[in-house]
C-alpha cells in the first residue's frame, strides 16, 4: 500500500492526489483521501484506481491545508469502498491511514467490542484507530501520547498517519517495518511511503526509522522513539529527479524502462569496472574483501523476478568464483530451520528493498551469524539499512509493476560480484578478467542492438497473442531467462506461461504440446546450442509453434522454427542480459494487443510489504 500526507500552507488535495498516483505501483485496489477544512473532516474513498477516486470526489468540498491519502493492496477484507482507507474512530473525530498488518488485531477488536466499540469495515486498520481513541478518551493524555501508547500494544508492521478533526494543525506519523519518508519544506511537511510524491516540492527528506513517531505541525517537527525518547532528525538530500518519474514520451512506463536498459546498465557499472586493468571495484563490499576469500557458501534469498536474477547469480558465482551457491525463495527460507553458520554469506536481492519476506529472511540469517549483502535498487530503503554491506543497482526508479530494467541491473551487479569474488579468491586470471570486462563494457551497446528487433517482435506477438498457454525453455543460464520470460508474460498478459529447463520438457510439459502451443526457446550459440536444437526438434515433431531467440546470423535454428528473433553474439556469461530483452518486448506487445493494463496488472503490487 502507499501513503501520502501533507500539512502546510497549500491546498492539500492536489498534492495528496498526485502523490497517490505516483505511489499507485504499490497497490491499486482502492484509494481514499481525508482532508480537514475548518475543523470538519471530509473523507472520500473508492474501490479501484486513484482516477476513480478523483472522478468521484470532483465537485465535492476539497479544501483544507492538511490531508492524507492511501492507495491499497488488499490484505484484510476485500477491495471495496468500505474497506478503503482512511478509517475513523467510533466518534468520527480521528482518522487513520495504514500500510502493513496488525497481527493481534482480532484480540484487540474483541476487547474493544466488549468496551462498546462497533466497526464499519473488516480491516485491522480500523481496530487501530479505535484503540487509539479508547486510550485517548479514557486516560488523561494528549493524542500524540495516545498514539504512542496504542502502538506499544500492537504487534505487526505498520506505517501510519493519524489526523484529528479538532486539531487541524497536527499530523502524527509512525513506522515499524513499513517505509516512511518525511519531506521537509518551509512551513510545510510531506509524508509518503517513498520519496516519489515528495521530490517535486523539496529535496530535503528524513527517513523515519522503525519504532519512531513523528509529530508534525506546519513549522515544527518532533521525532520520538516508541519508548518516549526524543530523537534528532537526520535530514538527507534526495538524488531523485522529477523526470525520472515521468513517461518521457513512451506509451507505458514498462516500455520506457525496457528502452532505458542500455543506460541503466551503464549506470550500474559506472566506476565499478576497469577493463584495461582487468579489475572490478565494489566500494560497498570493500570492508569484506578478506571475508570473501574464505566463504564456504553463499545463499541468495529473494522473491519474484529478483529470485530469477539470483539463479543467474548462482550460475555466474559458481562458474567464476567457485563458491557453492544456493538460491532460495525468501518466503520458504524464513520458515524452515536452515543450516546457517558464521562462515556463510547471504545475498538478499530486492528491487524495492522493502519486500517483507526478504526482510524476514535477512533478520533470521543475521541472527544465526551470517554476513548479509544486499542488492537493491531503491537507495535508502529498508533492506539496505539492515544488511552489513551491499551494492546498489542504480537503475533509477522502476515504475512499471513488472520488473524489467531492475532485473537486468541485478544481473549486472551479480556479474560484477562474481568477478569481484573471483578476483579476490584468485580463481580467475587477470587476462581472462580483462577479456570479460572489455566485453561487459560493450553490453549496453549490444542491448541497444537487441532492442532493434522490436518490429519483428511485434509481428511475432500478433501471431501468438491469442494463445492460452505458452512454454519458455532454456538451458544453463538460459533457464532462469526462460523462467523470467514466462513470469513477465503471465504477469502482464494473463496468459498461462511456464519456464522450464529445455531438457526437462520431455519429463512432463511435452504432454501439453500441440499446434496451439507457442514454445519460446533460448537457442543462442553457446555450450548447450546443439542440445537445444534437439529439444526444438522434439517440439516441432509434435507440431508446436517455435519462437527462437538466436544469435545474430544463425542459420541452423532458423531452418526449423516458425519465428526467429536475433540478439548480438556474446560470451555465455552475458547471455542472460541480452536474451532477456526480446522476452520483455514480447510480453509487452502481447499484453498491449490483449488490451491489458501493462503498467498496473491486476492483483499485483510492486512493493509487497506484507507477508
Ligand atoms: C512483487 C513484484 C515483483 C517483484 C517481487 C519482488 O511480487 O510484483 O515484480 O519481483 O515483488 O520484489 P523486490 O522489490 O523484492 O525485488
Amino acid at each position: 500500500c502507499g501513503i501520502v500526507g501533507y500539512i502546510g500552507f497549500r491546498e492539500a488535495w492536489p498534492i495528496v492526489l498526485k502523490g497517490l498516483k505516483r505511489l499507485e505501483y504499490r497497490g491499486y485496489d482502492s484509494a481514499g483521501i481525508a482532508l480537514i477544512d475548518d475543523q470538519n473532516l471530509n473523507i472520500y474513498k473508492k474501490a479501484g484506481k486513484v482516477k476513480e477516486l478523483e472522478d468521484f470526489a470532483a465537485e465535492k468540498n476539497l479544501s483544507g491545508s492538511i490531508g492524507m491519502g492511501h492507495t491499497r493492496w488488499a490484505t484484510h477484507g476485500a477491495p471495496s469502498d468500505r474497506n478503503s482507507h482512511p478509517h475513523t474512530s467510533q466518534d468520527g473525530q480521528l482518522s487513520i491511514i495504514h500500510n502493513g498488518i496488525i497481527e493481534n488485531y482480532a484480540t484487540l477488536k474483541e476487547e474493544l467490542i466488549s468496551r462498546g466499540h462497533s466497526f464499519n469495515s473488516d480491516t485491522d486498520t480500523e481496530v487501530l484507530i479505535h484503540l487509539i481513541e479508547d486510550i485517548y478518551k479514557n486516560n488523561e493524555v494528549d493524542l500524540s501520547e495516545a498514539v504512542r501508547l496504542a502502538l506499544k500494544e500492537v504487534t505487526g508492521a505498520y506505517a501510519i498517519v493519524v489526523m484529528d478533526e479538532k486539531n487541524p494543525n497536527q499530523l502524527i506519523a509512525a513506522r515499524k517495518g513499513s517505509p516512511m519518508v518525511i519531506g521537509v519544506g518551509q512551513g510545510e511537511y510531506f509524508i509518503a511511503s517513498d520519496a516519489t510524491p515528495i521530490v517535486e516540492y523539496t529535496k530535503n527528506v528524513i527517513y523515519l526509522n522503525d519504532n519512531e513517531i513523528a509529530f508534525l505541525k506546519r513549522d515544527e517537527l518532533e521525532i520520538k522513539h516508541l519508548d518516549n525518547v526524543v530523537q534528532t532528525p537526520y535530514i538527507q538530500e534526495l538524488e531523485l529527479k522529477l523526470e525520472m518519474l515521468e513517461k518521457g514520451g513512451y506509451e507505458h512506463f514498462m516500455l520506457k524502462e525496457i528502452y532505458e536498459q542500455p543506460r541503466s546498465i551503464r549506470d550500474c557499472m559506472r566506476g565499478r569496472i576497469y577493463p584495461e586493468e582487468g579489475k572490478v571495484q565494489l566500494g560497498g563490499l570493500k570492508e569484506f574483501t578478506d571475508k570473501l576469500k574464505n566463504i564456504d557458501r553463499i545463499i541468495i534469498v529473494a522473491c519474484g523476478t529478483s529470485w530469477h536474477a539470483g539463479l543467474v547469480g548462482e550460475y555466474l558465482i559458481e562458474e567464476y568464483a567457485r563458491i557453492p551457491v544456493e538460491v532460495e525463495y525468501a518466503s520458504e527460507f524464513r520458515y524452515r530451520n536452515p543450516i546457517i553458520t558464521e562462515k556463510d554469506v547471504v545475498i538478499a536481492i530486492s528491487q524495492s528493498g522493502e519486500t517483507a519476506d526478504t526482510m524476514a529472511a535477512i533478520e533470521m540469517a543475521k541472527e544465526k551469524g551470517a554476513t548479509i549483502f544486499g542488492i537493491c535498487n531503491v537507495v535508502g530503503a529498508s533492506i539496505p539499512r539492515i544488511t552489513h554491506a551491499g551494492v546498489y543497482t542504480h537503475a533509477g526508479p522502476e515504475i512499471g509493476v513488472a520488473s524489467t530494467k531492475a532485473f537486468t541491473a541485478q544481473v549486472t551487479v551479480l556479474t560484477l560480484m562474481a568477478f569481484y569474488m573471483a578476483q579476490q579468491k584468485g580463481t580467475i586470471t587477470n587476462s581472462k578478467l580483462t577479456e570479460l570486462l572489455t566485453e561487459l563494457d560493450c553490453i549496453p551497446d549490444k542491448i541497444h542492438a537487441a532492442l532493434q528487433s522490436n518490429d519483428i517482435i511485434k509481428e511475432v506477438s500478433a501471431k501468438i497473442k491469442d494463445a492460452s498457454n505458452c512454454l519458455f525453455l532454456g538451458r544453463g543460464s538460459g533457464f532462469p531467462v526462460a523462467l523470467e520470460g514466462a513470469l513477465k508474460l503471465k504477469e502482464i498478459s494473463y496468459i498461462h506461461a511456464e519456464g522450464y529447463p529445455a531438457a526437462e520438457m520431455k519429463h512432463g510439459p511435452i504432454a501439453l504440446i500441440d499446434e496451439e502451443m507457442p514454445v519460446v526457446f533460448i537457442a543462442t550459440k553457446n555450450s548447450s546450442y546443439e542440445k537445444v536444437i534437439s529439444n526444438i526438434q522434439e517440439v516441432k515433431a509434435r507440431k508446436g509453434q517455435v519462437i527462437a531467440i538466436v544469435t545474430e546470423g544463425d542459420v541452423e535454428v532458423k531452418k526449423m522454427v516458425d519465428y526467429c528473433i536475433e540478439i548480438p553474439d556474446a560470451s555465455e556469461a552475458f547471455l542472460p542480459l541480452l536474451a532477456t530483452i526480446p522476452l520483455q518486448l514480447l510480453s509487452y506487445h502481447i499484453a498491449v494487443m490483449r488490451g491489458c493494463n501493462v503498467d498496473q496488472p491486476r492483483n499485483l503490487a510492486k512493493s509487497v510489504t506484507v507477508e
